[in-house]
């Protein structure tokens, strides 16, 4: 599973997720670009792994204009981009009587259009060179309504991300561009840090794996979805997850 040669953009770059990701793509050989609105962690990413060729771009994903013009920049930047994991999030954990209008439009802006934000400028751009593989992080909430990270809010982005990659699989798949997605468990990780005690040990007692994952499992089937092993593998929903959902 190598990457050379290969630009790949990760969103949410900065930390949990996509900082594993983005650090394991470049040990893989990839020219990796991390995008994040939280440009201290970006910058702490490229410091801590000067060896690498990583590069940060500040952008909200959640902001149409914002997100084209820093996409575009990245395409003049380098060029051709190969590989595009749409990873950044944001949970949201109250019940329906709690959901505020605002909260409820910056998780779904978020986790669900900004797929869109960035797609529409990617998925264009990897059509012209009929090559492209995009991995979107969805979550088991998106498929059982919510549970732990999440309530409706989340769990209606998530359920969202699975739809947008079925149909992304159907629109790049006549340009060799694959589109798949990961649905992780619960994971130890910035957003999921009340995830302690009781709660963390009944939850664990329901896993198959009886044991908490670490970021470098999402990270390896990410990276596998986004290389050429997964050619034929397109539209899929892949849980990563100790065997909570077993579907
Ligand atoms: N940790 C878990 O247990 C878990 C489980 C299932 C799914 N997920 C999903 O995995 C993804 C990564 O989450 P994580 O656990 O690594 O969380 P995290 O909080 O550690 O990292 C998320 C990153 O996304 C960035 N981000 C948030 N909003 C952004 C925006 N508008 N624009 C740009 N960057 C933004 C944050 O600054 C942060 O660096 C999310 O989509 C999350 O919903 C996480």
């Amino acid at each position: 599973m190598r990457f050379d040669g290969k630009n790949l953009i990760v969103t949410g770059g900065a930390a949990g997720f996509g900082r594993q990701t983005a650090i394991d793509a470049a040990k893989r050989g990839a020219n990796v670009i991390i995008i994040d609105r939280n440009i201290e962690g970006l910058q702490e990413v490229v410091a801590e792994f000067p060896e690498y060729p990583i590069k940060a771009y500040k952008m909200d994903i959640g902001k149409t204009a914002e997100a084209e013009e820093v996409l575009n920049k990245i395409i003049d930047d380098y060029g051709q981009i190969h590989i595009l994991i749409n990873n950044a999030g944001i949970p949201s954990k109250k019940p329906l009587e709690e959901l505020s209008e605002e909260e409820w439009d910056s998780v779904i802006d978020v986790n669900l259009k900004g797929i869109y934000n960035t797609c529409r400028i990617i998925l264009p751009h990897m059509k012209k060179f009929r090559y492209g593989k995009i991995v979107n992080t969805a979550s088991v909430a998106g498929k059982q309504g919510g549970g732990l990270l999440g309530t409706c809010a989340y769990a209606a982005s998530k359920g969202g991300v699975l739809s947008i990659t079925k149909c992304l699989a159907r629109e790049g798949g006549p340009f060799d561009i694959n589109v798949n997605a990961v649905c992780p468990g619960n994971f130890p990780t910035a957003i999921s840090k009340e995830m302690i005690g009781e709660k963390l040990e009944k939850y664990l007692a329901g896993l198959c794996l009886r044991r908490r994952g670490k970021l470098e499992e999402v990270s390896n089937v990410i990276l596998f979805l986004a290389s050429d092993l997964a050619s034929y593998v397109t539209g899929e929903c892949t849980d990563i997850d100790g065997g909570q959902v077993m579907d």
